[in-house]
């Protein structure tokens, strides 16, 4: 549905965007990730049509973004980082506004207008103030806005920035919902936890430079993000360790006091294997729990590592 090829954006002598080559398949959630300055939003403007690239295509849904910008703005649902102020409007007026600049016919507003209020669950805020609404119902508005003219793609910067928890839980079912519509989503962050939970693939961008692309899990491998077990036993530590050090799945046992810290790949399911390994050993667990290693600090390390 959006494919990238050799994409490249020159502020001046600042190289925004190097060669970015990107493929995001028809209904997924594309999760487009990297720290402030990365080149996020100049990849999402070029696909939205606000900017021309210097080098390279961008294509949504077969379109030349450079060439069919009319056509790509009409099959497109962009949400900047930031939403304008609007005094004095209504949710309602601010919606019939831009149904109108969409080029929607007088008579079918009201409906159109209804219906992504009901979306968005902002029904009972119609008739408030857009600048009195919280900050999560201002993020929904921003979304009711861009489903107005139905879109196929939507691109979203940073959505659920500047959200707290629950704000950000009920954008991420409202995106749910607009995938089982059939949208394809491509959303932003620089905090790759933040969208963890709802991206079918990933695109990580550090200056300029898609240095990695691919599924969620495929991202934990390369990060070599490993989970832990602590496991306590009642007694006999030093044997626990021995049979767990013994076991091919197993990376690394340490002893850490009053607790033995196993680490192993992600993706392994290893608990059981410890179980059985210890009762065989005559030992008594305790406890078994897990401890996985941040997502955030391995991506860290990732940016960290790959370009600097
Ligand atoms: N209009 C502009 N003029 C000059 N530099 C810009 C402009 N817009 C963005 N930049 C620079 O381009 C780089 C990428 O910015 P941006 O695409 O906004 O990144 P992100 O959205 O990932 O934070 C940054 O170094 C930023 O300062
Ligand atoms: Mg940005």
């Amino acid at each position: 549905m959006i494919e990238i090829k050799g994409l490249t954006k020159h502020y001046g002598d600042l190289a925004a965007l190097v060669d970015m080559d990107l493929v995001i398949e028809a209904g997924d959630i594309f999760g487009f990730i990297g720290p402030n300055g990365a080149g996020k939003t100049t990849t999402m403007r070029i696909l939205a049509t606000l900017l021309e690239p210097s080098r390279g295509q961008a294509f949504i849904n077969g379109l030349d973004v450079t060439k069919k910008g009319k056509k790509v703005r009409r099959i497109v649902g962009y949400m900047p980082d930031f939403m304008g102020v609007y005094d004095d409007l209504k949710v309602f007026e601010y919606l019939e506004f831009f149904a109108a600049a969409f080029g929607i016919e007088r008579r079918k507003r009201k409906s159109i207008v209804e219906g992504v209020l009901e979306l968005t669950d902002l029904q009972t805020k119609q008739s408030f103030a857009v600048d009195s609404l919280s900050r999560g119902m201002q993020q929904r508005l921003g979304l009711a806005r861009v489903l107005i003219h139905d879109p196929l793609v939507l691109i979203l910067d940073e959505p659920a920035s500047g959200l707290d928890p629950r704000a950000r839980i009920e954008v991420r079912e409202l995106l749910r919902e607009l995938k089982r519509m059939g949208k394809t989503i491509m959303i932003s962050s620089h905090i790759l936890s933040e969208l963890e939970e709802i991206c079918d693939h990933v695109g990580i961008i550090e200056q300029g430079r898609l240095v990695f692309s691919g599924t969620m899990e495929g991202i934990r491998q390369r990060m070599g993000v490993q989970s832990k077990v602590r496991v306590c036993v009642a007694d006999n530590q030093s044997k626990a360790v021995e049979l767990l050090s013994a076991l091919p799945e197993i990376q690394d046992v340490r002893l850490m006091g009053a607790y033995i810290a196993v680490t192993f790949e992600e993706g392994q399911s290893i608990d059981g294997i410890i179980a059985r390994t210890l009762v065989r050993g005559d030992i008594d667990i305790i406890s078994l729990e897990p401890e996985q290693l941040k997502l955030d600090d391995a991506f860290l390390k990732l940016t960290e590592g790959i370009v600097h």
